[in-house]
């Protein structure tokens, strides 16, 4: 470890190891209950910091605050002003990057070359939504009713937003709520995952020296059936937008039920990633590899049903097995790490079931295919990358999300068959596909039922482009102009002339 001294928590002021308090109405303050809980780093079980744990009570006290800023002050800042607001969070979040960056190392795992490599994602992201503030317009339309009535829209703020994050990027996933929510004028209470709370509430203190108002943006932790399910339940937010398992996007559908709260959901995946013979098989090696391990699996589109045209099934599926070997796993802080831990201990228990589920299912791991348990990194959460072959639609590690650095790789024969096949699961969140045939590349872009298809590249993400789900993958977008009317109203209105 002593290689890594230069990230020690010691070197974050923010794990100074007093509390970290939640922020309610512009106030850190502790939880009613006094409750507490731990955030750990995965990659030792070292103790980070100490977090107020937030429940119903809290949550109620947030939506107060979020619904009193609403009403209040924050509904006169024109857009103008919400998008200087947005400018300063991101100077703020550029400025302090190399914190941000390690606190999501800390504190779920991640390689610090993968978080440092978002800098320009979380920048773009929080420009792009500054640009929206000022884009937003209703429209007027020509109605074909007798006499003189004139009708326009007016695009209004949904209201109080409840924004509930998983931890598998919680920078990004932090700013992919509350910068649509500042853009469009609505008020905040985000539920950081209880596994890697700190770079959301260090993003809160950078919000307020933003300039963002009193009550604009709440950040409440906790677990997800106290502070999760108030919020969701919540008879005074508007909206929800969530990020996490379809299992628990089903229940916040129920719980928003209540006051018909509008509901977003982005959920997980099984997506398909189909390697034709007549790919460039040099950069599909690496491409599906990727696909798959960054993050360590831990990432809602992964492409990981891995279709490889039967001609080249045995060799392609080798190579990416070789490649899955020769990436280095390790502490997230080493510098060359290219595969951390997962995130907890449950996560663990998860992946490795399911290794195990795939062996009786009779799939063969051509690499990895069980945890690290020897060395400095056995105390950590690790699992190396794996390749499994042998495998078989129906088997459950063809159909269930794995979450884990896991290849379920699946022979095919020809392109009306793998579009049946690939679109054949539950989900419908991302898909690949590696071909030099342009009009290959065009049939499986319209016939895949997904929210996004990647040709000839994975994972592409813009701040101007949508990304969502179909099917059980969830519904709602975000990014792009999409995401902006997922937080905002549509009034009609009629005003006689004559
Ligand atoms: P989860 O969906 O249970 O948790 C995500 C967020 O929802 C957390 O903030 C959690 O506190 C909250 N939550 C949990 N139960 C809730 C409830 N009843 N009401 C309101 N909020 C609630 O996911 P978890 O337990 O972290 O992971 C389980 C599996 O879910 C993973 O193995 C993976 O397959 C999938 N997952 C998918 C993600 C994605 O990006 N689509 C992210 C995280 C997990
Ligand atoms: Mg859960």
């Amino acid at each position: 470890m002593d290689r890594f001294d230069q990230f020690s928590p010691e070197h974050v002021p923010f794990l100074d190891g007093r509390l970290k308090r939640m922020l309610i109405g512009g106030q850190w303050v502790e939880a009613a209950s006094g409750k507490t809980f731990e955030s750990r780093n995965p990659a030792t079980g070292q103790l980070l910091a100490t977090v107020a744990e937030g429940d119903s009570v809290d949550v109620d006290r947030a939506v107060t605050a979020a619904r009193r800023a609403f009403n209040g002050p924050w509904s006169k800042f024109k857009p103008y002003e919400r998008q200087q607001i947005l400018l300063k969070l991101a100077d703020l979040v550029e400025r302090h990057f190399d914190e941000l960056s390690l606190l999501d190392t800390l504190d779920m795992g991640a390689p610090i070359s993968r978080t440092r490599a978002n800098k320009r994602r979380a920048l773009g992201m929080l420009r792009y939504y500054a640009g929206m503030a000022t884009a937003l317009h209703g429209e007027t339309i020509e109605n074909s009713l007798p006499g003189e009535i004139f009708s326009y829209t007016l695009k209004e703020p949904v209201g109080v937003v409840g924004a509930i994050i998983p931890w598998n990027g919680p920078l990004g996933a932090s700013i992919w709520k509350i910068g649509p929510a500042l853009a469009t004028g609505c008020t905040v209470i985000l539920k950081p995952a209880e596994e890697a709370p700190l770079t959301p509430l260090r993003l809160g203190e950078l919000a307020l020296e933003a300039g963002v108002p009193e009550g604009v943006i709440n950040i409440v932790p906790g677990f997800g059936d106290t502070a999760g399910a108030a919020l969701a339940a919540h008879p005074d937010v508007d909206k929800v937008a969530f990020t996490g398992s379809h299992i628990t996007g089903q229940k916040i559908i129920q719980a928003s039920a209540g006051n018909l709260k509008r509901v977003s959901l982005e959920l997980g995946g099984k997506s398909p990633d189909i390697v034709f013979s007549d790919a460039d098989l040099e950069t599909a090696v690496p491409g599906a590899g990727m696909a798959v391990f960054a993050n360590s699996g831990q990432i809602c589109s992964a492409g990981t049903r891995l279709f490889v045209e039967r001609r080249v099934y045995d060799e392609f599926v080798g190579q990416v097995a070789e490649f899955g070997r020769g990436l280095r796993v390790g502490n997230g802080l080493d510098p060359d790490t290219q595969i951390g831990p997962l995130i907890s201990e449950q996560q663990l228990d998860r992946v490795t079931s399911y290794l195990s589920i795939g062996k009786q299912e009779g799939a063969r791991a051509l690499s990895g295919g069980s945890r690290i348990t020897d060395g400095p990194l056995a105390s950590g959460y690790f699992v190396p990358p794996t390749v499994f072959a042998n495998v078989r639609d129906d088997m459950r590690i063809a159909q269930e999300e794995i979450f884990g650095p896991v290849i379920s790789a699946i022979p095919f024969e020809d392109i009306d068959e793998v579009i049946q096949r690939a679109n054949a699961t539950t989900f419908g969140l991302g898909s690949g596909v590696w071909t030099k045939d342009v009009s290959k590349a065009h049939r499986l872009a319209k016939g895949i039922r997904a929210g996004s298809v990647w040709v000839n590249c994975y994972q592409a993400m813009d701040p101007a482009v949508p990304f969502g789900g179909y099917k059980m993958s969830g519904y709602g977008r975000e990014s792009g102009l999409q995401q902006m009317e997922e937080y905002l109203n549509v009034k009609a209105v009629w005003i006689k002339t004559a």
